[in-house]
């Protein structure tokens, strides 16, 4: 199946068990609590506290989208075999009244934790022809107590013990986004050894304390990562030989024929996170969720270098996320903008790594390390305009990992050095 198969089978089916399909929201959130969305319930949140009403907005109590996604939290670890920043997210969500929370029922009444398990179920193996391997139930702390409900729920379906896990908090209790929201545990599913499917039982509402606090009425917020799901069906080595990352990845091997795997998977990953933030309306810039976006481009920029492909093909790349995504995503119908943006600042900092990448080489050796080494790095960055986090890169590659010695010595010079211009602090 191919992923635009897949795309229309999952909305549609959940269309056919009463969710009304909406449009993914910006990556620049409505929520200020975040800078980025990193999830399909985010433009949600207030139906879950009740502050708004689905019917009136939706004419459903069940909605499904595909939602664009961007976090941050594994930024550096982008290269290996699966850690994304941007990536695009199934879900199907409900918000109370919950109805007979009998899946055969298909109105527009909400449910809970009978109809997701047995939609996902349904979904994974009778329409996508998927084996769960396993399933995950959150195994009780504190208030919250060990969900019997869906383990029995999952026994009904043949699965036992063995593949039932019981886990705690850090794998299956989600939320809330940002400061305080909707959160619950989970049930999550697990396909050849990757968990493709979060099913998170909103529960409660978490404040700024962290305190957990009951909500009106219970709702469902699921999550499946689009490329994780596409992995499985497609049975590829990773994510990113999947069809979701043609025909950038066609095109990026055309330009760059020998090109580390590690390097290819940073490109495509940073070049759709990129391209996706700037027609959001994200400029690169030094503060928030522009730093964000300058990070990746300069990261990809060092990429495109390391490689000898010329910023000629940039256009290119981005032609092929649009190409890929526009008919998904109005934003990304016309890229002349985000041409304009995205080849301004790669430029821009390709002639800056031009000169900071020779001087690495000239000064910075391999033997060095703690506070020469930080030294070092500090003159990099401020006479050459080369930043921290690029010079890690390059560092790690030559096998010699910035050690926190080093760090400490550059954060400390760093520091002396916006006291002395007095000027608004700056990210290195
Ligand atoms: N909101 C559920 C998830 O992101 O996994």
């Amino acid at each position: 199946m191919t992923s635009e198969e897949v795309r229309k089978l999952f909305l549609s089916f959940f269309e056919k068990k009463g969710h009304t399909i909406i449009s993914s929201s910006s990556l620049i959130p409505t929520d200020p609590s975040v800078l980025l969305t990193t999830a399909g319930m985010q433009q949600l949140k207030p139906y879950f506290t009740g502050d708004k009403d689905p019917m009136t907005n939706f004419g459903s109590h069940r909605i499904t989208s595909v939602q664009k996604c961007f976090r941050t939290t594994d930024i550096d670890e982008v290269g290996d075999e699966r850690h994304l920043t941007f990536f695009e997210m199934l879900g199907n969500f409900s918000f109370g009244p919950v109805g007979s929370d009998n899946p055969k029922d298909i109105g527009t009444e909400g449910y809970f934790k009978k109809s997701s398990i047995d939609f996902a179920y349904e979904l994974m193996t009778k329409e996508l022809g998927l084996k769960i391997d396993w399933v995950s139930v959150f195994q009780g702390e504190k208030s919250v107590p060990l969900d019997t409900e869906s383990i029995a729920l999952w026994k009904e379906k043949g699965f036992t013990d063995k593949n039932i896990q019981q886990c705690d908090r850090a794998d299956n209790f989600w939320g809330p986004t940002g400061d305080s929201g909707p959160c619950g545990p989970t049930t999550e599913i697990y396909v050849d050894g990757i968990e493709v499917w979060n099913i998170v039982f909103n529960q409660y509402f978490q404040d700024e304390k962290g305190n957990l606090m009951p909500l009106k009425l219970p709702g469902v917020d699921t999550g499946m990562g689009f490329e994780r799901l596409m992995k499985v069906i497609q049975k590829t080595e990773t994510v990113f030989e999947t069809d979701l990352f043609e025909p950038l990845r066609s095109r990026v091997l055309d330009a760059a024929k020998n090109i580390p795997e590690n390097h290819l998977r940073i490109i495509l990953d940073h070049v759709r996170g990129s391209v996706c933030m700037i027609a959001d309306g994200i400029y690169p810039s030094n503060l928030e969720r522009g730093y964000i976006l300058r990070r990746i481009l300069r990261r990809l920029s060092l990429k495109l270098k390391q490689n000898n492909v010329q910023l000629k093909y940039v256009p290119d790349f981005i032609g092929a996320v649009s190409e890929k995504f526009s008919p998904h995503y109005e934003q990304l119908k016309n890229t002349q903008r985000v041409n304009q943006i995205f080849f301004a600042e790669v430029e821009k900092f390709d002639a800056t790594l031009g000169k900071g990448l020779r001087q690495f080489e000239k000064s910075v050796s391999q033997s060095d390390t703690g506070e020469q080494l930080g030294q070092k790095l500090f003159q990099l960055y401020t006479t050459f305009g080369l930043p921290l986090e690029i010079s890690r890169d390059i560092a790690q590659e030559r096998g010699m990992p910035i050690d926190s010695r080093a760090k400490e010595t550059f954060d400390a010079l760093f520091q002396e050095h916006q006291k002395i211009s007095k000027q608004p602090s700056q990210k290195a």
